[in-house]
């Protein structure tokens, strides 16, 4: 069968051959799709899924392409919600429930959740990606995950070939994890419904954000104010994607029982420690076992680490997918070697395994 690059069918989707994914993914790789296809209506995913082009195998569903190393090319079709509503769907005053369609750009919704006086989203303020993606990593930030927001996502259950609703406890959430992660081609988020407070006490302990609401002059902060906070940390540490590529956080913080973590602060005082997901155990900082070994701001070839932040690795322009993983793999084995301590990738890597 012989297709055109373009193919639009009804206007609900699109279907390109041989697709330069370097825009769709923030490390700015060079990467190519044998097929992408872009959604625009979740309703049709039913026929888009048995197009012919897609059968070899589940579809990489990619959002923002802002937790994604592509170390190859993906063998399979790529796949893209094209999909922007957010719908307020009950609000009692107190509480309001909106759905927000998978392809809506993340801090867009945050933005647009403060314009609405609806709380709850403000600590997950500018972080790059898609709606949809939100709750497959779980994304979390300065104390708030946003697993605690969420009344329900919306899939399309490749096994059951039909859409479903499961409710936040069937979404498993746990740290930079749920359901949607662990199973990654049998769902595919196709929107995802909040519930976000009016009023509630807010989140302000998290080292930074009480000195940087004092440095804006801020006493007693709204929730408004917590947003610019994070926003004013994040960008001064965090690099942006639109100006040099990286996913984040390229390492999750390791979660290690509390007598290991203990005994390691004892042999690096200055490691620190955070609260783990139970009382026995405790997450430990992969960005200062990082900086201590060597590598902040480390550059070999484009290839390298952000200066303003150990747990981000950069592309300072040509670096491919592979010298990213290979470095990446360099710093895992020097934490390991000096700290006796495994850290793991967040992002999702493609065409390569971790180990
Ligand atoms: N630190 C260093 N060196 C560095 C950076 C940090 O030693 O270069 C130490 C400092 O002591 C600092 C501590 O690590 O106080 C914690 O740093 P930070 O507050 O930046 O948090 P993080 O644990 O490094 C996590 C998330 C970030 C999130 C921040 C803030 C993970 C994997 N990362 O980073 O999320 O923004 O907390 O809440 O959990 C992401 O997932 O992409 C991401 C950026």
């Amino acid at each position: 069968m012989s297709l055109s690059p373009h193919q639009v069918r009804g206007g609900l989707w699109r279907l390109t051959a041989d697709a330069d994914l370097r825009s769709r993914n923030t490390f700015a790789v060079a990467a190519r799709a044998p097929w992408l296809v872009e959604v625009r209506d979740s309703g049709a995913l039913g026929e888009v899924l048995a197009l012919p082009e897609l059968q070899g195998g589940a579809p990489l569903v990619l959002g923002g392409g802002s937790n994604l190393l592509l170390a190859g090319n993906p063998e399979t079709a790529v796949l893209a919600l094209d999909t922007h509503r957010i719908d307020i769907i009950e609000d009692d005053g107190a509480m309001a429930i909106i759905r927000v369609d998978a392809g809506v750009e993340w801090h867009a919704l945050v933005l647009w959740t403060l314009r609405q006086g609806l709380m709850g989203l403000e600590n997950l303020a500018l972080i790059p990606g898609t709606a949809g993606a939100a709750p497959i990593q779980n994304i979390g930030a300065y104390g708030t995950e946003v697993g605690e927001f969420v009344r329900a996502v919306e899939t399309w259950d490749r096994t059951a070939g039909a859409m479903t609703r499961l409710d936040r406890e069937s979404c498993a959430f746990a740290y930079r994890d749920s359901l949607f992660k662990r199973m990654p081609d049998r769902y595919i988020v196709t929107a995802v419904e909040f519930a976000l407070p009016r009023a509630r006490a807010l989140k302000l302990d998290y080292a930074g954000i009480p000195e940087e609401l004092q440095a804006m002059n801020i006493a007693s902060p709204t929730f408004r104010d917590v947003a610019e906070a994070v926003i004013r940390i994040r960008s001064r540490k965090l690099p942006n994607p639109a100006v040099i590529g990286n996913a984040g956080s390229f390492f999750k913080n390791p979660i290690v029982p509390a007598a290991l973590a203990d005994e390691l602060q004892q042999r690096h005082p200055g490691l620190p420690l955070f609260r783990g997901d139970a009382t026995d155990n405790r997450k430990i900082s992969a960005a200062w076992m990082i900086e201590n070994c060597g590598w902040k701001g480390y550059r070999e070839g484009d290839a390298g680490v952000a200066a303003s932040h150990a747990l981000v690795l950069v592309n300072h322009g040509a670096a491919t997918g592979q010298e990213l993983l290979a470095l990446a793999r360099r710093i895992a084995r020097s934490v390991q070697d000096r700290f006796g301590v495994a850290i793991e990738p967040e992002p999702k890597i493609i065409g390569a395994n971790w180990q």
